[in-house]
């Protein structure tokens, strides 16, 4: 299987609300690809979840894209950024999910990398920031790959009741380097 590194095979599409991405959003609906002890989400919250998403580049706060490879008729993950506030700031934050069987060759790393080019181009906001797990290796080794700066640890409530500790990473969007 190849390695996509280079990100020649990987694409990034604005979601749309189709059903191609509603069968995404459900095979991302499950436990061993959920970072927080919520639990797969209703029908109900999967059908909003799906408008959500598509929505967010016309409001103008970021944009979730699916994931393709070239090869493939079907998306294959997830990964976009959209506002929020942190420490008082607003920053672009960011995420990325891929499908079990198409995990560890590149596929994060390689979509990751062109949402950033794509957040970059607003020139919106300074500072993107993700929060993985501090028991997520794959997440945080992208964050390290792609030159995020990691800023400590914090807790994240979610759902209520629930705390999980992440590591904060910090990306200068204005930054050549
Ligand atoms: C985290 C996740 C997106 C990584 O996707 P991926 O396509 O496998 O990532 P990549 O292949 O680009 O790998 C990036 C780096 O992480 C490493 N990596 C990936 N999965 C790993 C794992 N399970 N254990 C250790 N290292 C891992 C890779 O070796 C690579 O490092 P390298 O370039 O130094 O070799 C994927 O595992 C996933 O979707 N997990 C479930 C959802 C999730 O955790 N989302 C993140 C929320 S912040």
């Amino acid at each position: 299987m190849g390695n996509y590194t280079e990100g020649s095979q990987v694409q990034i599409r604005p979601w749309s609300e189709d059903h191609l991405h509603l069968e995404l959003l459900y095979r991302l609906n499950v436990p061993e690809m959920l970072e927080h002890p919520g639990g797969p989400e209703s029908d109900e919250q999967v059908e909003k979840r799906l408008m959500r998403y598509a929505g967010v580049q016309s409001l103008g706060n970021g944009c979730m894209y699916s994931i393709w490879l070239a090869e493939h008729t079907v998306p294959i993950g997830s990964a976009g950024y959209w506002e929020s506030v942190w420490q008082g700031s607003a920053i672009y934050e960011v995420g990325w999910g891929v499908l079990p069987s198409f995990q560890q060759r590149g596929i994060a790393s390689a979509a990751t990398a062109a949402v950033i080019e794509q957040a970059k181009q607003q020139k919106k906001h300074r500072y993107m920031h993700a929060f993985p797990s501090v028991d997520n290796p794959g997440s945080n080794a992208i964050c390290r790959k792609l030159g995020f700066t990691f800023m400590g640890e914090c807790d994240f409530e979610y759902p209520k009741g629930s705390f999980m500790r992440c590591n904060d990473w910090r990306l200068d969007l204005e930054s050549d380097a």
